[in-house]
């Protein structure tokens, strides 16, 4: 059920660029309750979420992810031939198949890279970049291109208020490269990985896959929207990522006393708050950009990763916690070091 990254040693690869990209159309708390029975004061109270952003109907996972690797690497200063691997963390592919990957490599004329799709919900960016690291660690790639993107509001059923206020669209990604160096900025220190599969129940898309394919009888019943049992999902959330950045932690050597930021994934304020406070972590030392997001699953951290580093909320030389939770259920934690 729960499996430790066995490469957590302090690694020579590490995060050489950051990106993100958010669509331009903003739904307010204001709009939503004119769709559903909500208000503002109900969703800010009970999420802190105050607006979120819809992609337009001609943009697919992919542009989001896209745009947002192109800013990943003009920062990282690699150009599209240095990119040897492309993973994307989606619950939103663009298709089935071909992978949400393979679009972003034919839109960055990334003709170099091998590429492929991880589906572990809001934990997946983090579970990309362990995967991307097991390669860089290896040999076998150099420079690597790690994204999470959603276009979540393909998945939203807007008549059910107990969700679709949550959830918004957006995309992150980081350019991660191997270092000649024995310990260079922005290195992973730890990363923790956990699923429990028996509580696949609790969220999920249950429809417009091979176990119930959309038909005319059953369309109506909006099966392949999200389906999610918020309280029970939130004391999952809050078990499952106090306990992996406890582990991250002990792994990477580190206490919460030595954390300078938790970049913490963004589904509700108050989860993050009581996790905070479990480690014993001041608040003002947890990012938040919820309130003008919401809930964009895989993107969450790599977009608050990227708005943490170019705000300056985060320096050189700091301690970072990452933490996720998702569908499935998956969770994730990693320590990095800046
Ligand atoms: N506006 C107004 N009322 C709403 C509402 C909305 N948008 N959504 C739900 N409600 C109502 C419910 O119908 C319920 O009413 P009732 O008591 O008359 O039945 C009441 O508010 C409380 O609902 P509940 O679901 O218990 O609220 P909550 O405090 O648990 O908050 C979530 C709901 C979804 C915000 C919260 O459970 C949550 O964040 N869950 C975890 C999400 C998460 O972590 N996801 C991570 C993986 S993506």
């Amino acid at each position: 059920m729960q499996s430790n990254d066995p490469s957590s040693a302090p690694c020579p690869c590490s995060i050489i660029g950051t990106g993100s990209y958010l669509p331009e159309r903003i739904m307010t708390n204001e709009d939503m309750s004119k769709i559903v029975d909500t208000s503002d004061e109900w969703i800010t109270s009970r999420t802190g979420i105050k607006e979120r952003r819809i992609a337009g109907p001609e943009q697919a996972t992919s542009d989001l992810a896209t745009n947002a690797a192109l800013k990943a690497m003009e920062a990282a200063g690699v150009t599209a031939a240095d990119i040897e691997l492309i993973i994307v963390a989606t619950v939103t592919p663009d298709m089935f198949f071909p992978s949400t990957a393979c679009f972003v490599q034919k839109k960055l004329g990334a003709t170099n890279a091998v590429c492929f799709d991880i589906s572990a919900a809001c934990s997946g960016f983090l579970y990309a970049m362990t995967v991307a690291r097991q390669f860089l660690n290896s040999g076998s790639r150099k420079t690597a291109l790690v994204i999470g993107a959603e276009k979540l509001s393909s998945l939203i059923n807007w008549t059910d208020r107990n969700t679709c206020v949550l959830f918004g669209d957006g995309a992150g990604a980081v350019v991660m490269q191997r270092s000649d160096e024995p310990n260079p900025p922005g290195r992973v220190l730890s990363a923790v990985m956990g699923s429990d599969g028996s509580l696949t129940d609790l969220l999920k898309v249950p429809g417009g896959a091979s176990a119930c394919p959309i038909t005319a009888d059953n369309v109506g019943l909006r099966p392949n929207t999200i389906h999610m049992e918020g309280r029970e999902t939130f004391k999952h959330a809050v078990t499952r990522m106090c306990q992996a950045s406890e582990q991250a932690l002990a792994i990477a050597g580190k206490t919460a006393a030595d954390i300078d930021m938790v970049i913490p994934h963004q589904a509700n304020a108050r989860i993050i708050s009581v996790i905070a406070d479990r480690l014993g972590v001041p608040e003002e030392k947890t990012f938040i950009n919820l309130h003008k997001y919401g809930n964009t699953s895989a993107a969450t951290i790599p977009v608050a990763l990227d708005e943490a580093h170019r705000s300056g909320r985060i320096k050189r030389g700091d301690v970072l916690l990452l933490v996720a939770f998702g569908g499935g259920f998956t969770w994730a934690s990693s320590v990095m070091v800046w």
